[in-house]
């Protein structure tokens, strides 16, 4: 049921101009998507909103806009080229390629209660493969370890490990691939030559902290935030843009020293502050939404505490954000590998130091899907996107009641340059105006306005709401204000 409604998200997304497949007319690239006009729309209004709520409106966050090709060194210093992998299996049966942790993943979370225990009780002294039982992760285990987690689970006769592509269970060696995307520059050769399409927006920012501090005015505790795109060579399984190879996201480095700021008390403002965003600005219903915080197994050695939001996808519960304390990992490393200094004195203790960090970071294309899912209403005669005026890609549309009657169409197209320079605004003239509704219906339009004969006589409009479905007239005198009014409620 739920993949079924995924289904009818995928296809609408495509349909009405969200989300289209990569590289399409050429076959397909795989996990790459490209993004229409009301999907560009949206992204844009994800993007403008969070930049507004996180830098706008914070006198202690500034803005970035760093590169995506970058120096080799960043990515060898941050620990990226030695340890940023991912494990892959191949079926030897149907050639399908996944990544290793989801299979197995995915395998253990359709166990039965009896079945788990029993695998329990038989393997009480392997550690690795215990914990990947009782937790149901594997991720943050030794790669080394999911070779012996699938061959127990292959070996179980009741229910063996196999492919859910083919159903045969003949599997490769699960290997480890590094996932940065290296390129090669200008006509240099070798090492000198090489960089990195940056797989973490998060390292222009370390790498730009002392450029900052020196250049701006900022003061213990800041945070610096930039949106930008990321490159990550991932294995992914489907379900749209959740997981692509090439992403955008919105990072925030918030430094602090840990001897002035209670580091856990500013971890739980910032996870009060991206629930209220999610739930209040995106308009999220929060029994879709958790909170879950990483074991130590499968948080990062050098995080002292890391806790993902998790959002309920119809594929499953899955990671919208993370949220991780840094400490002061990511500058030390920078520091030792270019031998630059970055500290910066604390104003209050007067003391150089390298501040820690607490890392906001979340894929705005992945809030988009959030957004298209949360929204998604089968009523019993129209399908709806019920976004939140805020983040609809078109706010309000116009439409002439007949395309066929020069005067209301002239009389629209008025209508549409005086709402066009304030609002997103669509102009349609085709079909009958239920199927003009219906249409702006699916891809969230929260108003129509419709110009009739009576329009002509009074300069009075019918505002249609899309939620209710309620009409109502309006002076066009008026429509900008009363358009400006609804979306700041
Ligand atoms: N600097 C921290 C960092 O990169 P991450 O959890 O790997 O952390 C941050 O990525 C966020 O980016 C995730 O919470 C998720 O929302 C999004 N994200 C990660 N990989 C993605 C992918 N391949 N496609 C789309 N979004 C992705």
């Amino acid at each position: 049921m739920a993949e079924n409604v995924m289904d009818k998200i995928v296809s609408l997304a495509k349909r009405r101009g969200f989300i289209y497949p990569g590289s399409e007319i050429y076959g397909g690239l795989a996990n790459t998507y490209d993004y229409g006009p009301v999907g560009t729309e949206l992204l844009r209004n994800i993007k403008n909103l969070w930049w507004k709520n996180f830098v706008q409106k914070r006198a202690d966050i500034v803005g970035l806009d760093s590169g995506i090709i970058s120096h080799h060194k960043i990515w060898e210093a941050s620990g990226h080229v030695a340890g940023f992998a991912d494990a892959m299996i191949d079926c030897k049966n149907c050639k399908a390629r996944m990544r290793a942790d989801h299979l197995l993943e995915n395998y253990i979370e359709s166990l039965d209660e009896d079945t788990r225990q029993e695998l329990l009780s038989n393997h009480k002294k392997n550690k690795d493969f215990t914990t990947a039982l009782k937790t149901g992760k594997v991720e943050g285990l030794p790669i080394e370890s999911f070779e012996n987690i699938r061959e127990n689970l292959s070996n179980l006769a009741k229910k063996p490990l196999v492919c859910p592509n083919c159903g045969e269970n003949d599997w490769t060696n699960i290997r480890k691939f590094n996932l940065l995307f290296p390129v090669q520059l200008g006509i240099v050769e070798g090492e000198q030559g090489m960089g990195y399409l940056r797989g973490e927006t998060a390292q222009g920012i370390f790498i730009n902290f002392k450029n900052v501090a020196d250049s701006t005015r900022v003061r213990l505790p800041f945070g610096i935030g930039q949106i930008g795109k990321m490159f990550r060579n991932e294995i992914t399984a489907g379900n749209s843009v959740f997981r692509t190879i090439e992403f955008e996201a919105g990072e925030i480095e918030y430094f602090f020293d840990p001897e002035v700021t209670d580091w856990e008390k500013l971890y739980e403002e910032w996870k009060n502050t991206i629930w209220s965003f999610v739930t209040t600005q995106l308009g999220i219903q929060e029994k879709n939404l958790r909170w879950r915080e990483h074991g130590d197994e499968e948080r990062s050695f050098y995080s002292k505490r890391t806790e993902d939001l998790e959002y309920q996808f119809p594929f499953g519960v899955k990671e919208l954000w993370g949220l991780a304390y840094r400490t002061d990992y990511d500058l030390t490393q920078h520091m030792n590998a270019s031998k630059k200094e970055l500290t910066i004195i604390d104003p209050q203790t007067q003391k150089k130091i390298i501040p820690h960090v607490i890392e906001p970071a979340v894929g705005m294309t992945r809030l988009l899907l959030m957004v298209l899912v949360d929204a998604y209403v089968e009523e019993e005669n129209r399908t709806v996107l019920k976004i939140s005026p805020k983040l609809a890609p078109y706010k309000v549309a116009v439409f002439p009641l007949l395309a066929n009657k020069g005067e209301l169409v002239s009389k629209a197209q008025e209508v549409f340059k005086l709402l066009s320079p304030e609002f997103m605004t669509a102009f349609d003239d085709r079909g009958n105006i239920g199927k003009r509704y219906l249409s702006q219906d699916e891809i969230g339009t929260p108003w129509c306005v419709t110009i009739d004969f009576q329009t002509l006589e009074d300069g009075m409009v019918t505002v249609r709401d899309r939620d209710t479905t309620q009409q109502e007239r309006v002076k066009i005198e008026n429509l900008t204000s009363y358009f400006t009014e609804k979306l700041q409620s």
